[in-house]
C-alpha cells in the first residue's frame, strides 16, 4: 500500500548528513527513484504577489526560517536535494513581500517591513477549527476535534475512480467540485482519478500503523498522518492519479499530466496543493503533489495570485513541522 507519499518517505529533511532524514534521503536514492524523482518534483514559478480581496485573509509569514520560501536556496538552510533544480524548473517561491507577520507567526528573519493586514485583523470567513468548515486547518499542531469526527455528508462523486469503498467518498462540496475539475481537465485532454478520499480514524490508524511497521515512526511521520490528524478525515481532501496510475504516490508524480494540469488549474475549482514543494518545515509532509485540498475557489485563487504555498501561512498559523 502506498497512501499520500508512499514514494517519497525522504526523511525530515531539517536534518544533517547521518540524520535520519538523510538516511532515508539515501534510500530513496538508492531505490532508483532518486535524482529523477527529486528533479521531477520541481515546479513552475508562481505569479507575483498581490493584495487580498475584501473578506480573505493577508498571507502571514512563513514560519520556519530558511523554509519559507520554498526555494531551493531557502531549502538549502534544510536538506538540499542533490541535484538542484534548473532555473527552469524552481519551485513556486512566497516572497517576502507576500508573507507579512501576524501575531500568530513565529519571529522570521525575513519578515517584511510592509505588511498588508493579517489574517487575524480581517477575522475569517469560516472557522479553522471546526470540520465542517472548508477552512479547517489540521496539521500536527491541530488535531481534528472531534477526534473521530465523520463528515455528515460522504458521497461518491461522478469521477473516475481509481479506488472503491470509503476511499472513493468526499464531502458534498468537495465532490462536487472535483466533479468540475475532473470535468475541466477532461476537456482538456487529461485524464484525473480519484486515488484516494475521504478516510476514516480507524483507516488512517491502519495506514499510519503500516508505514510505522515498515519504515520506522519517524520516517512515517514525514508521509502520512497520525490518526486525527489527516485531512483525508474531514472529507475536504482527496489524492489524484492518472489514467495509467504512472508514478502513483510517488515524487516523480509531479511530471504527470495530471498533477501538471492539477498544479495550474486546480485553483480555479476551490482546489490548493496542500504539502507544496520544499515547505515540510511549515506543513510538516515532504511534497505530495497529489494531495488535493478544497478552500474555495475565492480563497484558493487568491493563495495562487498571491503566491502563497501553504494554509499555515494563509491563514496566519504557526508552523507544524512536527507534532506537539
Ligand atoms: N499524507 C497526508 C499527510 C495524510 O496522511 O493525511
Ligand atoms: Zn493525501
Amino acid at each position: 500500500m502506498c497512501y499520500d507519499g508512499g514514494g517519497e518517505s525522504i526523511g525530515r529533511q531539517s536534518a544533517g548528513p547521518d540524520s535520519p532524514s538523510r538516511r532515508a534521503f539515501n534510500r530513496l536514492l538508492m531505490a532508483g527513484t532518486g535524482l529523477t524523482a527529486l528533479s521531477a518534483c520541481t515546479p513552475a514559478p508562481a505569479s507575483a504577489p498581490a493584495s487580498a480581496p475584501a473578506g480573505i485573509p493577508a498571507p502571514s509569514p512563513g514560519l520556519s526560517p530558511g523554509v519559507r520560501t520554498g526555494s531551493p536556496t531557502a531549502a538549502t538552510s534544510s536538506s538540499p536535494p542533490p541535484n538542484p533544480p534548473s532555473a527552469a524548473t524552481l519551485p513556486e517561491s512566497t516572497t517576502a513581500a507576500a508573507t507579512p507577520p501576524t501575531p500568530a507567526a513565529a519571529p522570521s528573519k525575513a519578515a517584511p517591513s510592509k505588511a498588508p493586514p493579517s489574517a487575524s485583523a480581517r477575522g475569517p470567513q469560516h472557522s479553522l477549527t471546526d470540520p465542517v468548515s472548508p477552512w479547517v486547518i489540521v496539521n500536527k499542531h491541530r488535531p481534528l476535534f472531534p477526534a473521530t469526527f465523520v463528515p455528515p455528508d460522504l458521497i461518491r462523486p461522478s469521477v473516475r475512480l481509481a479506488t472503491s469503498g470509503e476511499a472513493a467518498l468526499l464531502n458534498s462540496t468537495t465532490a462536487a467540485a472535483a466533479e468540475k475539475m475532473f470535468a475541466a481537465a477532461a476537456a482538456d485532454g487529461v485524464i484525473i482519478t480519484l486515488a484516494s478520499g475521504y478516510r476514516s480514524f480507524r483507516t488512517q490508524t491502519a495506514t499510519y500503523g503500516s508505514y510505522v511497521r515498515t519504515r520506522g515512526r519517524a520516517e512515517a511521520d514525514t508521509a502520512s498522518a497520525r490518526p486525527g490528524y489527516s485531512e483525508h478525515q474531514t472529507g475536504w481532501s482527496f489524492d489524484i492519479g492518472d489514467g495509467g496510475g504512472a508514478c502513483s504516490f510517488q515524487p516523480c508524480f509531479a511530471e504527470q499530466q495530471a498533477a501538471v494540469w492539477a498544479k495550474a488549474n486546480a485553483h480555479r475549482f476551490g482546489f490548493v496543493v496542500r504539502y507544496p514543494w520544499m515547505f515540510h518545515e511549515i506543513t510538516g509532509y515532504y511534497y505530495e503533489p497529489w494531495h488535493l485540498r478544497y478552500i474555495g475557489v475565492a480563497a484558493a485563487t487568491d493563495m495562487s495570485t498571491r503566491g502563497i504555498a501553504t494554509l499555515e501561512e494563509y491563514f496566519g498559523l504557526e508552523a507544524a513541522p512536527g507534532y506537539l
